[in-house]
């Protein structure tokens, strides 16, 4: 698996994050989770601690925690500079300010690299990717994807896109996606189209409303059952 750790922007959220942007309520912590494309967020850390079954699977964890931390220390500041330039771009209601991001940030980074060795041991962080899992099928009651399909929807083509969500599909009962804005804040040009030939192949997709907003608009997962 040939990746280039310059090409990749590791930013990671947090457990609550997590459970605001896919409205996970209290039968949701009785699930085995696949966080796919997890990267440095602190989810699986924090999940772990509070006894929730997550594997987290991402081509990043092919490195080391010093070369993770080493990619986000140079490119997180131009990234909140970027916010900052953008001030109509996004919503200060969970995160209070670009410093407040910042730091909420660094935090999941910090308690991601604190967990990532004996989480490796545990298997919590398995490299992995997109379009093909080694899984077997049902593997997973739940599989998440934060951040990544739909957000570089000008990088990952439309096959890309179909062929990860049957994939995660395969390995898991029910899959939630969020957000499903690209990174220029519009609605991902393979939104209708997924719904469409997804729901043609007989499950139920819906676009949900969460409480969680960073983006401008940006506050609907897709779920699939
Ligand atoms: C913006 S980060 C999001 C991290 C985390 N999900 C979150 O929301 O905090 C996108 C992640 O997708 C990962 N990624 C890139 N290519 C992938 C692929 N083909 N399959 C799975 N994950 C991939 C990157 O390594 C990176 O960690």
């Amino acid at each position: 698996m040939v990746v280039k750790l310059e090409k990749i922007v590791p930013l990671g959220r947090s457990f609550d994050e997590y459970s605001r942007m896919f409205n996970f309520s209290q039968e949701d912590f009785n699930k085995t989770i696949l966080g796919v494309g997890d990267g440095p967020a602190s989810f699986n850390a924090e999940a772990t601690e509070i006894g929730v079954k997550v594997t987290s699977i991402d081509p990043i964890y092919q490195f080391n925690g010093e070369q993770i931390q080493k990619r986000f220390n140079e490119v997180v500041d131009g990234i909140i500079s970027q916010v900052k330039e953008t001030p109509n771009d996004w919503v200060w209601k969970y995160h209070k300010s670009p410093e407040d991001l910042r730091r909420n940030r660094v935090e999941a980074m910090e308690k991601f690299l604190k967990d990532y060795n004996r989480g490796k041991q545990e298997k919590r962080y398995q490299v992995e990717e997109l379009p093909e899992l080694s899984f077997s099928d049902d593997r997973y009651d739940l599989g998440l994807c934060s951040h990544f399909l739909f957000l570089y929807s000008e990088h990952l083509d439309y096959q890309f896109h179909y062929d990860s969500i049957r994939e995660m599909l395969r390995v898991c009962k029910e899959v939630r996606i969020f957000p499903l804005l690209t990174l220029m804040l519009e609605r991902s040009p393979h939104l209708d189209r997924i719904v469409e030939e997804i729901s043609a192949l007989g499950h139920t997709v819906s676009i949900v409303p969460v409480e969680y907003e960073l983006q401008k608009g940006g506050d609907r997962m897709l779920s699939i059952c």
